[in-house]
């Protein structure tokens, strides 16, 4: 009666691998639902860093997006071909 929605598969790649992702997704969608919850760590204590509000204002989700940093997954549509690295190079980043 409906009809089925399709939404078409959007190949995007996190730290060099590719996975697969639905079109319209966020980033932060897709890299969960490939089970990657890790997004880097805290600054000051080193500890895991990934999605938490979902809505744009924690700031727990940054990734790197074809080389541009700081860029929240949760707020950010995928797109085909898009390269997305985690926040783990911050040099800001305690050293323990
Ligand atoms: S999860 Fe809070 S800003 Fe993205």
């Amino acid at each position: 009666m409906f009809g089925e929605l399709e939404y078409p598969d959007v190949d995007i790649f996190y730290e060099g691998k590719l996975i697969k992702s639905r079109k319209g997704q966020t980033v932060a969608a897709a890299l969960l639902a490939n089970n990657v919850k890790k997004l880097g760590v805290s600054r000051k204590l080193n500890q895991s860093r990934g999605v938490y509000c979902n809505d744009g204002r924690c700031h727990s989700c940054y990734v790197t997006i074809n080389g541009e940093e700081h860029i929240r997954a949760c707020s950010t549509l995928i797109e085909s071909g898009m390269e997305i690295m985690s926040c783990r190079n911050d040099p800001n980043v305690r050293s323990s």
